[in-house]
């Protein structure tokens, strides 16, 4: 099963991509967690990310689709995968599209989170996260078991550096410019499934698995 997590920063795209890749068991692959790593770990690919990232605008092309399309000829995609923010913009999901039909595949899903900019900006403010394995909590909606602490690997949580309330605007009207318009490009392939991202996540998630199949 190959699907995209498609919706604005914040719509838990990456909450939901980590409960189906657990129980699809497929690799879930985030962009932004692999940037924010590179970041942690200091190499030249996150040096390069950050200067975008802080500002709130994507990071180039050229950086991205390389990466993503090396990752997913990787033994533990033979079965399928996750893909949770990317494509952002047209040309990578044609690079996308351009990678996979070269090994005769194509992508299943493309699951699209629908959530109005007003109810993103007063989640990303009680978001916190793990910049070690990319999970994510929510101060009121979604609870780490203790507080301040990953309840998958036990790091300290974090407020992202990019969730502070003028980069987060910012993110949205990128989102809203670059990535938006990806939604009737995967409508007219016949393959865009769209979600009520406001339920709670345990119904986006139920919702989503009825689409999918058990
Ligand atoms: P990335 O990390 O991909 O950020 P994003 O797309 O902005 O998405 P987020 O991680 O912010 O949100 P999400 O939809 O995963 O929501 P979450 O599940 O955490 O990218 C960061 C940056 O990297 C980009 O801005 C760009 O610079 C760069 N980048 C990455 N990929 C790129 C690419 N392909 N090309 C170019 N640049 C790229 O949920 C959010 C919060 O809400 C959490 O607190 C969660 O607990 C809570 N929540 C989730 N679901 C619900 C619900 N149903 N009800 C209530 N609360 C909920």
């Amino acid at each position: 099963m190959k699907l995209i997590m498609l919706g604005a920063p914040g719509a838990g795209k990456g909450s939901q991509a980590k409960v189906l890749s657990d129980k699809y068991g497929i690799p879930h692959i985030s962009t932004g967690d692999i940037f924010r790593a590179n970041i942690k770990e200091g190499t030249e690919l996150g040096k390069k990310a950050k200067k975008y990232m802080d500002q709130g605008l994507l990071v180039p092309d050229e950086l991205v689709c390389d990466l993503v399309v090396d990752r997913i000829k990787q033994s533990d995609c033979a079965n399928g995968f996750i893909l949770d923010g990317f494509p952002r913009t047209i040309p990578q999901a044609e690079s996308l599209d351009a990678a996979l039909d070269q090994i005769d595949e194509a992508m299943d899903f493309a699951i699209d989170l629908e959530v109005a900019d007003e109810v993103i900006v007063d989640r990303m403010g009680g978001r916190r996260a793990c910049l070690k394995c990319g999970a994510t909590y929510h101060l009121i909606n979604m609870k780490p078991q203790k507080d301040g602490i990953c309840d998958r690997c036990g790091e300290a949580l974090v407020l992202r550096d990019d969730d502070k309330p003028e980069t987060v605007k910012k993110r949205l009207t990128v989102y809203h410019d670059q990535t938006k318009p990806l939604i009737e490009y995967y409508r007219k392939k016949g393959i865009l499934k769209e979600f009520d991202g406001t339920k709670l996540p345990q119904e986006v998630t139920n919702d989503i698995i009825r689409m999918l199949g058990e």
